[in-house]
């Protein structure tokens, strides 16, 4: 029998580190000072193809301990590419910003005038910065294998039995384009390594330890154990500070070097160039529609990836989107394609708000066609068996149709596209727009050690981070819940190879499963000694026996409850110690998913174009939800993301260099406060065998595509291309009379 999470009781708890966070009491990266150490500064690529042909590095010399280039240090780093060897130092540099080399020097300008004053001569190449470009045959090559992974073929089912069935055949494109995770926090790491250079220590602003002290092994040649990793605080990552990054390969290369401590520290220029954002994609959809129902849909689809992809291929660069409705087929082709740009890679639900935008638009396309409510369209057309036959674990996404449009007042508030109500100022549309989406659940390896001290503290020992998720107080949370005491007595410890064991790393929505499981069955084995300790010093049986809000109590005695402190005292226990390993794993058949239906009400300003979101309201089901202050704020925060993606965000390239134009947070337009209203959230709950499921990714994945549904409803015109600018808007709207 599996040691699972599903017991857990909901509650709310704010965030245990929230006040060290907000006080700036926190330790992020770029918090340490280590004596001796040294500033780096990377030198970039100026060019957007080409190969390094010489580096004159004689005009570096102020305050210049160390450089490292791309003629000397053939280092791989095997996570930055997934396809070719990328290397840490590239001589054939494919995006303007590629990195060729790194300077550490005794102060911040030091360092920097160093790297600019580094002179680097290329044979240059011919450049490609266009998808559809790239795609020629007589296009140039980023890579010698070409420019297209793919076509990587997906689905189920036969699509040519969908369409021989079809009475109604539609088909349509769509457009979304590329974003930047832009985490608050740019990348920063500080590495240093022991007097007999076998050991090294590197504080990273990673998203996960354990992985990027994997990666670091495996990159450096060294044993797991001679790499410790420590992150105490993260600011965000959504993706895209995942395994090990360049900058901490350079850290600790710079500091070999230098024998000296070295912190690279991005710009946040560099943050937005030099760390990967959201592929963009084109997408052809074809469906077959018989009655109301979807019998098949034909996905083709493109992506432009960079110049370097850090994805993984099973991502398909377009999945999710097949296991949202009850088709009989889904048949996709997908492609993914170099330019030479920056890099792509994971952003939160890697692959879901462009796949989502694409297939939910065209769902709300479809159901408008057929004059039907795109609720009760959803309804009739939402997946019921995996791929047509196998089981799900839990299915709930009907409920969140259900709910979701009863809580928003769908009924009141929708009324036929065209027909839309105008708001008190007359040049206002209003109108609401539904989505929906499904988002793989997984369940895997977790770790945690677990002391409880005489005094009554609970030591959790975890390798979260916590990149802004709440993953700390979740895992405290289910600590104090499975053993019985107060949240308030849990000292959580995490962060450190060292002292922490193994966790899978914030990514995939997998911590709180994972993780999770094996802090529940830790605590509930510290608890099972506290009993049984009980049993034998008051000579009773063990079920006579409770811990309950941090006290031992006996059931029908009135004499004890005692404090946990006073209880160990008495006994004469120091301290209580239980590590658990928790492996669980899928019953074979069984498919386990998160779901979601989202609900938008926009007004459409036919005067300017402008687009404003006035209401919003997110209905899930993420199993059981263990905090659910933290659950809403993951929820909150990833529509307020996808906002941005409808509504202001985008790389933008420059056409001649490939270069990104907007690499600030002034012309890159992240949502601000002014955008968003207030945003609902509302959970169903179920009770999964496995207990709670995903939920960090798949609040993004519906939300581009209900907003785009809502500016229908509001005006009539069919957005099919993200993000929604007023200009654009305009102009369809001028159109379409
Ligand atoms: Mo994530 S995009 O799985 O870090």
């Amino acid at each position: 029998m599996a040691l699972v999470l599903q017991e857990v009781r909901t509650n709310s708890y704010p965030r245990i580190d929230g006040i060290d966070r907000a006080t700036g009491r926190a330790r992020y990266g770029a918090d340490w000072k280590v004596p001796d150490m040294l500033y780096a500064r990377i030198i970039q690529s100026s060019i957007p193809h080409g190969i390094v042909r010489s580096i004159d590095k004689s005009k570096a010399t102020n305050g210049i301990i160390g450089i490292i280039t791309c003629l000397e240090d053939e280092t791989v780093w095997t996570a930055g590419e997934r396809e070719h060897p990328r290397r840490v130092f590239t001589d054939h540099v494919r995006f303007v910003g590629d990195c060729i080399g790194a300077v550490a020097a005794t102060s911040r300008k030091a360092a920097q005038q160093g790297a600019e004053s580094v002179e680097v001569v290329y044979d240059e190449l011919p450049s490609v910065f266009d998808l559809d470009q790239a795609l020629k045959p007589d296009s140039p090559k980023i890579w010698d294998s070409g420019n297209v992974i793919g076509p990587l073929s997906y689905g189920f089912g036969n699509s040519a039995e969908s369409f021989s069935k079809a009475d109604l055949v539609i088909e349509r494109d769509y457009v979304t384009s590329r974003v930047h995770n832009a985490p608050l926090e740019p990348g920063v790491s500080l590495a240093w390594w022991d007097d007999n250079v076998e050991k090294l220590t590197v504080v990273a602003a990673t998203q996960g330890i354990s992985s990027c002290r994997e990666g670091l092994a495996a990159d450096l040649g060294l044993k797991l154990e001679n790499v410790r990793v420590i992150c105490l605080y993260k600011g965000g990552g959504f993706g895209n500070k995942n395994n090990s990054m360049n900058y901490d390969i350079i850290a600790a290369l710079l500091a070999r070097k230098a024998r000296r401590p070295v912190i690279v520290e991005y710009s946040r220029e560099q943050d937005f160039t030099g760390v990967h954002g959201r592929w963009s994609s084109k997408q052809h959809l074809r469906a077959a529609v018989r009655g109301t129902k979807v019998l098949g849909v034909d996905l083709k689809g493109y992506c432009d990836i960079g110049a370097y992809t850090r994805a993984i291929k099973q991502s398909k660069f377009l999945n999710g989107a097949e296991d949202y409705y009850s088709c009989d087929s889904w048949s996709a082709e997908v492609n993914g394609v170099y330019t030479n740009t920056p890099t792509t890679a994971h952003m939160r639900a890697p692959t879901g708000p462009q796949a989502c935008f694409a297939s939910e638009t065209f769902m709300d396309e479809i159901a408008n066609e057929l004059g039907v409510d795109p609720v009760e369209f959803r309804l009739k057309n939402a997946i019921a068996k995996f791929h047509g036959t196998e089981e799900f674990l839990s299915n709930s996404l009907k409920e969140c149709l259900e709910i979701g449009a009863e809580k928003f007042g769908w009924r009141k508030r929708w009324a036929n596209p065209g027909s839309s109500r105008r708001s008190n100022h007359s040049e206002k549309l209003i109108g609401v727009g539904t989505a929906m989406a499904t988002w793989h659940s997984f369940v895997g390896k977790g770790e945690a050690l677990i002391k409880l001290k005489q005094n009554g503290t609970l030591e959790v020992y975890v390798g979260v981070v916590d990149i802004g998720t709440g993953a700390k107080t979740t895992m405290a949370a289910i600590a104090a819940d499975a053993l019985g005491v107060p949240l308030e007595s849990v000292r959580l410890i995490s962060g450190d190879t060292e002292t922490c064991p193994f966790s899978i790393g914030e990514s995939g929505s997998r911590t709180t499963s994972y993780t999770g499981t094996a802090v529940r069955a830790a605590a509930l084995k510290i608890r099972e000694k506290i009993i049984s300790l009980a049993s034998d010093y008051f000579n009773l049986g063990q079920a006579e026996f409770d811990v309950r809000d941090g006290l031992v109590c006996q059931r029908h005695d009135e004499k004890i409850p005692v404090p946990l402190y006073r209880f160990l005292e008495n006994v004469g226990v120091d301290e209580l110690v239980e590590s658990q390993v928790t492996e669980p794993s899928l019953p074979v058949g069984k498919h386990r998913y998160s779901f979601a239906a989202h609900f938008a009400e926009v007004e459409v300003d036919s005067e300017t174009g402008v687009i404003k979101v006035t209401g919003y309201l997110a209905c899930h089901e993420s199993g059981q939800i263990v905090n659910r202050l933290t659950a809403e704020s993951q929820v909150q925060g990833a529509v307020v993301m996808g906002m941005g993606m409808a509504l202001s965000e985008k790389v933008l390239i420059d056409p001649n260099y490939g270069a990104m134009q907007n690499p600030s947070f002034l012309n890159y337009r992240l949502p601000n406060h002014i955008m968003i209203p207030k945003i609902e959230v509302e959970f169903v709950e179920s009770t999964d065998p496995f207990g709670p499921k995903s939920l960090g990714e798949i609040p993004i994945v519906p939300v581009p595509a209900a907003i785009g549904n809502a500016v229908f409803n509001a005006t009539g015109t069919r957005l099919r291309e993200l993000p929604f600018m007023p200009e654009r808007m305009l102009l369809l709207m001028d159109s379409s009379q």
